[in-house]
């Protein structure tokens, strides 16, 4: 794509025009060039010996720039050649992005996250290696943009879908038999474009669509914190915040894991390496219950963590916003996951302030809430260009400093998402895991949720969520008063509030991301196990209200109830029902 993305034929050209250029001054990323006037904002350029890439930020008329590089700049010198390669930065996207690792650019980190050698933007892909390559069109034939020409098998069951590219149309002039290509061979001729396996795209430039939906699927993310009380449809957008310790990787990883989207783009950005190196070890053990095969076969990993250069870590969003977009154009649901955006942030300071920049909020560059915004909003469920239905579901982690929620980068972000997952210290502290808390999470995406769970006869849902939340809220209310008199100085009904709440958290809200039984829970064993706390605090409510004392009804063992999360395989709603019954049928042969 990109024809023809250079600027300087759009510009009035000086007399004598060159895009080669040599480096005046080197501060950590950034690099002043002298020289080169045939470039433009956000085009790369090509630096030193080893030809590190970099993207001008500045650009002035003397033919002076300012790049931002996205490797080490150890060992550059001034006097260095740099030359503009004339078109923005941009991911080389095929078939081998699935069950990949990849770094910030993209670039393939065969064997893991490890060190990689500096070297030029245009890497090779999957190298040699030759893709089976099956015509979905026939000659002739006339397509435009977003058609499906072929399918291109990959290991996993999510087959790659070859489209003809944005902007492309007319008539399929000619196309490969079926048979194995390699990436760069060209499989098509459509209104006079070449087109290939490998297709290169800006990585900050959205791919575009017919039209933007309403999201109101829910995405199964088998955590039931997130599905019953703050659930996110597919096409939304979330943000993870939490201080030090409280749980953003794990519930991330959580998501990762079992969520039931296609396609699954992790950006571990700036995190620590040995924690993405565990999760790949068990990404890769972990059988994907749809194909029966390893997880990480639908899964595209892109690794820029702490130990690798800062820059990277802020192009890494975008090439893996570019790749979610890549798979929601095939007609799939896609999710992005970013630990942590705060880390992309920071590499924003960075280099803002190295660059002079008037800072604003906490060094932070005066663009940053315009950043985060511009990237959310490249989340959404659509009408893709060939006509399907196709998603990407933004979860952003936050890492606030000192766990301050009033910081810059957290509530910026917070105005932006549609759902917001708070994660308390508190809670973390107490080992209630996922420590998100209802007093500070929302989910705009729960009223058309709740219609789409209606629409599909589970009419409870919505009512259920309501009285849990009601539920919590009143346990919340109550418990300053229960530190000031004591419990026994509440009324009965507050009371078997309190116990209720009490059911909800330990026996709904608490999941185990260590057990076998917890880590995810379906649909409908989530529904079963409400139904079950809910069931019981109706029914101990009954029972101080024909008199019982509070007492009595608080001494009654209903660890049963709790226990049955972990007692039951994640599919099992029948065994949860059973024990509801059994328990209902206690309480009823109390007073
Ligand atoms: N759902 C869960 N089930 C069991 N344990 C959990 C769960 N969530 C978090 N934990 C525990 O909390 C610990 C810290 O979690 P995690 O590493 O995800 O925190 P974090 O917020 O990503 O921390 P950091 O700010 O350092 O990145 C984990 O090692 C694990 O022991
Ligand atoms: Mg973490």
């Amino acid at each position: 794509m990109n024809d023809s993305p250079t600027t300087s034929t759009s510009s009035p050209s000086p007399p004598s025009t060159s895009s080669v250029g040599r480096v005046l001054r080197v501060s950590g990323p950034l690099v002043e060039v002298d020289g080169i006037d045939r470039t433009a904002m956000l085009d790369v350029v090509e630096i030193g010996p080893s030809r590190l890439a970099a993207e001008v930020v500045s650009v002035t008329s003397a033919g002076r720039i300012v790049a931002q590089a996205y490797e080490y700049t150890g060992g550059m010198r001034v006097g260095d050649g740099a030359s503009a390669l004339g078109h923005p930065l941009s991911a080389r996207l095929g078939p081998w992005l699935l069950g990949g690792v990849f770094d910030g650019m993209l670039r393939p980190l065969r064997g893991g996250p490890t060190w990689l050698a500096p070297g030029v933007l245009r890497a090779e892909g999957g190298g040699e290696a030759r893709w089976r390559f099956s015509p979905k069109a026939a000659s002739g034939d006339v397509v435009s943009a977003g058609d499906v020409l072929a399918a291109v098998p990959t290991a996993g069951d999510v087959e790659y879908r070859l489209l003809v590219p944005p902007r492309v149309s007319g008539a399929v002039e000619w196309i490969a038999a079926e048979g194995d290509v390699g990436e760069d061979e060209r499989v098509a001729t459509v209104g006079g474009h070449d087109v290939t396996l490998a297709e290169s795209w800006p990585v900050r430039v959205p791919r575009p669509v017919t039209t933007r939906l309403d999201p109101s699927e829910p995405l199964a993310t088998g955590q039931r914190v997130v599905d019953l009380l703050f659930p996110v449809a597919k096409g939304s957008t979330v943000a993870v915040p939490g201080g030090f310790g409280t749980g953003k990787t794990v519930l991330l990883q959580q998501i990762v894991k079992w969520c039931n989207a296609d396609v699954i783009v992790f950006v571990g950005c700036g995190e620590r390496g040995n924690e993405l190196a565990d999760a790949l070890t068990d990404l890769g053990e972990l059988v994907d219950p749809r194909s029966g095969r390893s997880l990480l076969e639908r899964t595209v990993v892109i690794a820029n963590t702490s130990n690798m250069p800062v820059m990277a870590r802020e192009a890494s969003i975008y090439t893996g916003m570019t790749v979610a977009e890549l798979f929601r154009d095939m007609g799939y649901d896609t999710v992005l996951l970013a630990d942590s955006t705060s880390r992309w942030a920071e590499a924003l300071r960075e280099f803002s302030s190295r660059s002079g920049e008037l800072p604003a909020e906490e060094g932070y560059p005066a663009g940053l809430a315009s950043a985060i915004a511009a990237f959310y909003e490249r989340a959404g469920t659509v009408r893709t260009l060939g006509g399907t239905h196709g998603s990407v579901t933004v979860i952003g982690a936050v890492s606030p400093p000192g766990g301050d929620m009033t910081e810059p980068v957290t509530s910026h972000t917070e105005r932006f998402v549609r759902c917001l997952w708070s994660l308390d210290r508190d809670l973390a502290y107490a080992r209630h895991y996922p420590a998100i808390t209802w007093r500070r999470s929302f989910s705009r995406d729960a009223g058309a949720v709740g219609d789409w769970h209606g629409a599909a006869g589970r009419t409870k849902w919505a009512a259920d969520r309501a009285r849990a939340v009601a539920l919590l809220a009143e346990a919340d209310r109550l418990a300053p008063i229960v530190e000031l008199v004591g419990l026994a100085g509440l009324p009965a009904r507050e009371r078997m509030v309190l116990l209720g709440a009490r059911l909800l958290r330990e026996g709904v809200l608490q999941q185990s991301a260590l057990s076998k039984n917890d880590a995810s829970c379906s649909p409908e064993k989530q529904s079963a196990l409400l139904d079950l706390a809910l069931a019981l605090y109706e029914r101990c409510l009954e029972l101080v209200g024909r008199g019982v004392p509070a007492s009595v009804v608080e001494e009654i063992d209903l660890a049963g109830a709790t226990r049955m999360r972990d007692e039951v395989p994640p599919d099992d709603a029948s065994s949860v029902t059973r024990r509801r019954d059994e328990m209902l049928e206690i309480l009823a042969a109390v007073g």
